[in-house]
């Protein structure tokens, strides 16, 4: 991303000749910022017998699977759809590890069909597995009663989460797995989303790898995604390198009490895609009330949700005019709901300062690369907007903006 004469450009491509070649609301990725990330990370961990699996549920668009899979990631899967998607973007079933929760029958018997490990979270889960496939290998999920993330609806550990495996039930889980002859190769948690203060992840490392001494037939420990990145200009970077080693040290520790080199796994999302995707759309309507003045854009909460479904965060650049004298305003969608208002913060709808902003200005929507998208509805029947991946000035479509024919 950057600013030539007052004008943004993604992946040296001007966001208006972008809207301009495929319409808007446009999202759009840098390719370069994926790689980037994506290696990031992975010389961060500086422990040599490491896998990262990219959580597909941040963006599933197939190209950019594509381009993972190009790097050596695995996936992690939530729902069969994600494992199709895997697969046709070229994923090796042993680079899948499904981690469901509220897992149904049929969706175990896609796994087992299709020859993918699955990381269970519940007693009972484990038990209805067993009996569809027993005397096979499982992963088990555990909830270490550690709990972080940018948003009460993100936090996945502790005793008010659904999902995992309470770590002090033990003694269940070896019963269970007897029962019907399954054999724990891996183990696993994942304690919330959006985390750049590592202290609670590294406390929840502690007791996976306490409860991970537990089993013997370990192949990896996995300690989920969660990884954040800086949404508003405050906020800042999370010290990688220093984090890679933190966890590095921590496993190699644990390997040597356990006897055996095991694989270190991540989850990341958010972290891998985050910061390469922009919303882009189109202003097309100026007001004022006694309290705001709102520039009306033609996107809503149905294409990117995060501001109204957690008061997020999303940094906003007006792309036709970057560097001009500012004004406070607040950006607002099309859906016909009053929480449809991009510019969000801790106490809801707030004023930002953008450079002046008239009709027909682009606006570019920050961060949109992670859960965008991939949670993007067809709320009010508007079709969803097409996608588009960006490197060295040149673009390319990788997802067609939905159709009037696509909603019937
Ligand atoms: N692994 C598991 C088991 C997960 O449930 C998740 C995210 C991840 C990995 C990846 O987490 P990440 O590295 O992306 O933080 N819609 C929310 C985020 C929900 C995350 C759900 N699980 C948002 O927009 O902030």
């Amino acid at each position: 991303m950057e600013t030539i004469n007052n004008k943004l450009f993604l992946g040296s491509v001007s966001a208006e000749a972008l809207i301009e070649k495929f319409g808007s609301p446009l999202y759009v990725y840098e390719e370069d910022k994926i790689i980037e990330q994506y290696n990031k990370l992975k010389d961060a961990i500086v422990y040599p017998k490491k896998k990262l699996y990219y959580a597909a549920k941040a963006n599933t668009n197939i190209e950019i699977l594509k381009l993972l899979n190009n790097e050596g990631s695995c996936i992690d899967a939530v729902s069969p759809e994600e494992i199709y998607l895997s697969k046709k973007a070229g994923f090796s079933s042993e680079k899948i590890l499904f981690t469901g929760n509220n897992t149904s029958k049929e969706d175990f018997k896609y796994c087992i069909e299709n020859d993918i490990l699955v990381n269970i979270g519940s007693l009972d889960q484990i038990e209805q597995y067993g009996k569809l496939n027993p005397n096979s290998k499982i992963s088990i999920r555990i909830n270490p009663d550690v709990g972080a993330g940018h948003h009460d609806h993100c936090i996945t550990g502790g005793p008010n989460s659904k999902f995992g495996i309470y770590f002090n039930k033990i003694d269940e889980i070896k019963q269970m797995v007897k029962k019907y002859n399954l054999m724990i190769v891996g183990i696993h948690e994942h304690i919330g989303s959006g985390i750049l203060d590592t202290s609670k992840f590294l406390l929840a490392m502690d007791v996976l790898l306490k409860t991970a001494k537990e089993f013997d037939n370990l192949e990896f420990v996995d300690f989920g995604g969660g990884i954040g990145v800086p949404y508003h200009p405050k906020e800042k970077q999370l010290d990688i390198a220093e984090f890679g080693k933190s966890i590095s040290d921590k496993f190699n520790d644990f390997c040597r009490d356990y006897g055996k080199e095991l694989y270190l796994c991540l989850e990341p999302g958010r972290y891998i895609v985050a910061e390469s995707g922009f919303l882009l759309a189109k202003v097309v309507n100026k007001k004022s009330t006694p309290n705001y003045v709102f520039a009306g854009i033609n996107t809503g909460f149905n294409h990117l949700i995060r501001p109204a479904m957690y008061g997020s965060y999303h940094h906003i650049l007006n792309a036709s005019n970057m560097e001009d004298e500012e004004e406070k305003i607040v950006v607002a969608g099309n859906v016909c709901e009053s929480g449809d208002v991009f510019t969000q913060g801790e106490n809801g709808i707030e004023e930002r300062s953008l450079p002046k902003i008239k009709i027909d200005d682009i606006l570019a929507i920050m961060q949109a690369g992670a859960y965008g998208f991939s949670m993007a509805s067809n709320y009010n029947s508007r079709r969803l907007p097409a996608e588009v991946l960006v490197k060295q000035g040149e673009s390319r479509i990788i997802r067609k903006r939905q159709k009037f024919e696509d909603l019937i």
